[in-house]
């Protein structure tokens, strides 16, 4: 198997994240109307501050198929756009009531609550305008692939549904370990599945030999929102750049919740093992989503 020495991850997150701004920075120009503020509001989000990772996913899966980096640059953006917006509602009063992300206060706290919503609402519109743009894919067909592909993994079979099954879970709901498996999968799995899944769908890769590529995903998924979920009792707010230790408090349904910390710990290096195993039959084309996969449970924010 090909070695994991970390070395080309630190080059491609600074290049999606650069990337990613030049992208938003495009696609949002602010207008010369009342709508100004509510444009601000997207770019404020959308350019600087998070890792990019869904991008990166998606990039990196489109490159070991020979897709041009621009197109899966864009398609990459599209599932940030949902990521950016489901961040932006995650940290309204009426969900988890958040002043601070990415360092900077949260976009209702910058701006007020209803343009956190409109902003949202379009960001959400913005990832399908993306999708669906001849830039993104030249084949209609792919283009619609693609649009399944995210729309699935947003609405209620998706992050939304994984949102709402995690306030239930709050408000005294089950904290089985097959309850949380399946809201983490929906909630924080299910977005990084379809960026992986995009990387595939650009490249062409039939249905049937997306297997391994799915399996990763689906195991690299359930890793992060461990990792995410271990840094709420254990990371360092600065480091992070969002409130931490509110999970316990709010009666969150999460694996460190309900097994510990240390199982946790051993449970997320155990799913990213298990998704670097999935790649066994892949060379070192897919160094890059390997180092990724460790970087998932390594990190600090
Ligand atoms: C945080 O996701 C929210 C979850 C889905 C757990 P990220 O840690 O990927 O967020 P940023 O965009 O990089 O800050
Ligand atoms: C958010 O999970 C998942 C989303 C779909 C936005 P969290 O609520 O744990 O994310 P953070 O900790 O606020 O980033
Ligand atoms: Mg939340
Ligand atoms: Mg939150
Ligand atoms: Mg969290």
């Amino acid at each position: 198997m090909a070695t994991v020495d970390g070395g080309l991850l630190a080059g491609a997150l600074a290049r999606i994240q650069q990337d990613a701004d030049a992208a938003f920075d495009a696609f949002l120009p602010v207008p010369d109307d009342t709508r100004a503020p509510l444009v601000e509001a997207m770019r404020y989000a959308a350019i600087g501050g998070g890792k990019r990772l869904r991008p990166l996913l998606t990039v990196a899966v489109a490159s070991m198929h020979g897709v041009a980096h621009d197109a899966a640059v864009r398609a990459g953006c599209a599932a940030e756009a949902i990521h950016v917006y489901s961040l932006i509602h995650d940290d309204l009063p009426c969900m988890d009531d958040d002043d601070l992300r990415h360092g900077k206060p949260t976009l209702h706290k910058q701006f007020d609550e209803a343009t956190a919503v409109l902003a949202g609402d379009s960001l959400h519109a913005l990832a399908f305008e993306i999708l669906s743009m001849p830039e993104t894919a030249g084949d209609p067909f792919v283009r619609a692939e693609l649009v399944a592909a995210l729309a699935g993994a947003s609405g209620w079979g998706g992050m939304a549904g994984g949102q709402m099954m995690d306030i239930a879970a709050e408000s005294g709901g089950d904290h089985d370990l097959h309850t949380i498996t399946r809201l983490q999968q929906l909630k924080t799995g299910a977005l990084l599945g379809a960026s992986v899944e995009m990387g595939a769908i650009l490249g062409r890769v039939p249905e049937e030999g997306r297997g391994a590529l799915r399996n990763y995903a689906r195991d690299i998924g359930l890793a992060f929102q461990i990792a995410d979920d271990l840094l709420d009792v254990e990371g360092d707010e600065e480091m992070a750049g969002k409130a931490l230790r509110k999970d316990a408090g709010a009666g969150k349904a999460t694996f460190v919740e309900l097994m510990g910390v240390e199982a946790a710990r051993t449970q997320a290096t155990a799913l990213v093992e298990q998704a670097i195993g999935h790649l066994a039959g892949y060379g070192e084309e897919a160094d890059l989503l390997r180092e990724l996969a460790r970087y998932i449970v390594e990190r600090d924010h």
